[in-house]
């Protein structure tokens, strides 16, 4: 009999729909008026959803990334492993976080992380953060 074909398994983190669900509702509150580029995210951190929204500027460089805002509200509530993080855009294929976003995210979680992707219209993707920041830079080379 043939060998089935290997199927690469995907993490489904329990709190899955609960974290898209809270992206999806942070991204109503993205303060983006000069993109129009709406960004919501949610990470789950000591058993705790944490949410976040892309915060612009008028002076452009300051602009704020949804997921370092969601990242950053965790780490002010104390915590320091994120067991999972959600990003909710509105575009097909989902918007994956920037280059700075897995960088941020590779500080407090590990390349196991989930990352579940939410776009637009039921555009939906679950991968982790190994797969999209594969050499990440962290402490372990300082
Ligand atoms: N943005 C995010 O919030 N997350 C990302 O990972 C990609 C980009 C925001 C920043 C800016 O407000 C808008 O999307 C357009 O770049």
């Amino acid at each position: 009999m043939a060998a089935r074909p290997e199927r690469k398994e995907q993490p489904r983190p329990r709190a899955g729909p609960r974290l898209v669900r809270a992206a999806r509702a942070a991204r109503r509150r993205a303060y983006a008026p000069y993109s129009r580029f709406r960004v919501g995210a949610a990470v789950l951190a000591g058993g705790r959803i944490h949410v976040g929204c892309n915060i612009e500027n008028a002076s452009y460089g300051l602009t704020v990334c949804a997921e370092r805002t969601a990242v950053a509200g965790a780490v002010a509530a104390g915590a320091r492993s994120i067991a999972a993080v959600a990003v909710a855009s509105g575009t097909a294929p989902p918007t994956p976080p920037c280059g700075m976003c897995l960088q941020t995210l590779a500080e407090f979680g590990g390349p196991d992380l989930p990352v579940l992707l939410v776009g637009a219209s039921g555009a939906r993707e679950t991968t982790t953060l190994g797969e999209l920041l594969p050499r990440a830079f962290t402490k372990r080379f300082l």
